[in-house]
């Protein structure tokens, strides 16, 4: 059968326009910026890009508070400079992803703005009403001690509308069907202008029916399949990305019967058992996590990630295990937020520590799924811990030692780079880990070229290996591949007798990082060694050596 999954095989890579590169020197950065860009990330092995939201917006919520959802924010360029990215993006053979936040808007928008002008108008329906307080008022807030409410109160119409999140963006009304085509329209527009794609905000409220039935919201799946639907008819290889921190058994009604529903889901669940793993050198819960959402259908795939652009939400552990990430992790109040969550990027978490740096990547790179970087990762940023909020994991990219960290030559930044201690632009940027062959950013490119060559960590099934609870090994079969992947989560060396199960023509297990190999025992186990921290991608000998593309 021909597969042309292209979402099964690439590594998608997340910037928002703002913090990347500014072109024009306001301090901001843009749409030209990222453009220039693009020769860079084809250069690391990107295969598609998922922009944050560039629509024009008061900038409350890092753009997605959206005021028009048919236009260019000017400070990102205009409508002309986004075609002549998406075409660069094509041009280059990188699709591009954009977020879709629908399940809210701006209160900015003309749509908001002519509800609250005239009750009586089309556009009142549009959001959710309530004459009186709801009592549950306080329940379902998102962003707790920042947010008081779910229901806030407008003088002009006098009554309370609905906001999942922050007051300034009232949910749109889903259930109504007029709402609903203006989101298809919406995907259409960007459809039309290169996009490849969407990942979807907040899925699980925007399927919330509030608008017919609040106290007992019941899933609005037809609304998935009606965006998949319009989605891949326009455009064939279309995917649909969900945020969605949802329970694995959840998932399969967002996917849907194969083809139905959504492509990927952000794996929430194993996002949370990794950072937990990385905590406490247990890997038993993230076994358990990737047990659990192992049976999607055929098109389905999850995307896996380390960190993005909000706080490392860990609010799904058990009390136990979250305290365990908090105290390694996020021990100062000032690092935690919402009660849930931590607001770090991944290098300062671990210390800094390369090998640490290495193994999660490394972890992330191989779990079953598409994997899913955040700008500056590939450098190892740092954050800067004196910003408000999740601000402090969304300071601009660290490209030289120049002026701002190279990213905008103007004196008055739209976010201050890091510029002192040890994460600082000086120390930590792209021009400088370019030079150094032994630098985190070269061995980001190889393992990336290493991962794009193992289509079964895609498209292949898997299974997870007996070992001890610190270590991690998970084996891939796809056609003619067979891989394991063995991962260290302890500061110390050890070696085990492992177990690939059955794999009658094979020997011998071949790395393919580096030139180590391991011949099977008398007792069928494969004897490994790993150093501290330690990790090793293996395929099976006596089966396809060379890399072989799909
Ligand atoms: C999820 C986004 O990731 C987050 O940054 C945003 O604040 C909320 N949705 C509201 O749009
Ligand atoms: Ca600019």
């Amino acid at each position: 059968m021909i597969t042309d999954l292209w979402y099964k095989h690439g590594l998608i890579y997340n910037f928002s326009l703002s913090g990347f590169l500014d072109a024009n020197g306001d301090g901001i950065g843009d749409l030209e910026g990222a453009h220039r860009r693009l020769d860079y990330l084809q250069g690391l092995g990107v295969t598609a890009i998922w922009l944050a939201p560039f629509q024009p917006s008061p900038m409350r919520d890092h753009g997605y508070d959206i005021s028009d959802y048919y236009g260019i924010d000017p400070c990102y360029g205009s409508l002309g400079d986004f075609v002549e990215f998406s075409r660069a993006c094509k041009q280059r053979g990188l699709r591009l992803i954009m977020d879709l936040v629908v399940n809210h808007c701006s209160d900015q928008n003309a749509w908001f703005q002519k509800a609250i002008a005239d009750p009586g108008s089309k556009y009142f329906d549009y959001f959710i009403w309530a004459d009186e307080r709801p009592e549950d008022d306080e329940e379902g807030v998102i962003f707790p001690g920042v947010q008081e409410t779910t229901w806030t109160y407008n003088e002009t119409v006098g009554k309370y509308y609905f906001h999942r999140f922050y007051e300034f963006q009232p949910d749109l009304n889903m259930a109504n069907p007029e709402v609903q085509r203006e989101m298809l329209k919406i995907v259409g527009f960007w459809l039309e202008l290169g996009v490849s794609g969407f990942r979807i905000d907040a899925v699980p409220f925007l399927i919330a029916e509030e608008g017919i039935n609040l106290k007992d919201p019941q899933p609005a799946y037809g609304l998935l399949r009606d965006i998949r639907a319009l989605a891949q008819w326009r455009k064939g290889d279309a995917v649909l990305l969900a945020e969605a921190n949802i329970p694995a058994e959840k998932a399969l009604q967002y996917f849907g019967d194969d083809g139905e529903r959504l492509h990927m889901i952000l794996n929430f669940p194993v996002n949370q058992a990794l950072f937990y793993a990385l905590a406490s050198a247990d890997t038993v819960p993230l076994r358990k996590a990737l047990e659990a959402s192992q049976c999607i259908p055929g098109s389905a795939q999850w995307a896996n990630f380390l960190r993005n652009h909000d706080e490392l939400d860990i609010g799904r552990l058990p009390e136990d295990q979250r305290e365990a990430v908090f105290a390694a992790f996020g021990p100062d109040d000032n690092m935690q937020i919402y009660g849930r969550g931590i607001r770090r990027r991944l290098s300062p978490m671990l210390g800094g520590d390369r090998r640490r740096v290495e193994l999660a990547n490394s972890v992330m790179m191989t779990l079953p799924g598409t994997p899913v970087i955040r700008y500056g990762d590939e450098i190892g940023m740092g954050d800067d811990l004196s910003l408000p909020e999740r601000e402090p994991v969304r300071t601009p990219m660290q490209w030289s030692d120049g002026p701002n960290g190279g990213f905008s030559p103007s004196k008055d930044p739209v976010r201050p780079p890091i510029d002192s201690g040890p994460y600082s632009f000086e120390i930590v940027n792209v021009a400088r880990q370019r030079a150094a062959e032994d630098s985190l950013l070269n061995w980001m490119e190889r393992i990336i070229r290493s991962r794009k060559e193992m289509p079964e960590i895609g498209e292949g099934e898997f299974c997870v290996l007996e070992t001890p609870a610190h270590i991690l090994a998970l084996r891939f079969d796809w056609k003619d591949h067979l891989s394991v992947f063995v991962h260290n989560f302890e500061d110390r060396c050890c070696e085990i007798a492992l177990d690939i199960g059955v794999a009658p023509e094979c020997t011998r297990l071949r790395g393919v990082l580096s030139d180590t190999s391991f011949d099977v025992g008398e007792d069928g186990r494969y004897p490994i060694v790993l150093e501290p921290y330690g990790y090793h991608w293996l395929r099976a000998g006596g089966l396809e050596q060379i890399p072989q593309s799909r």
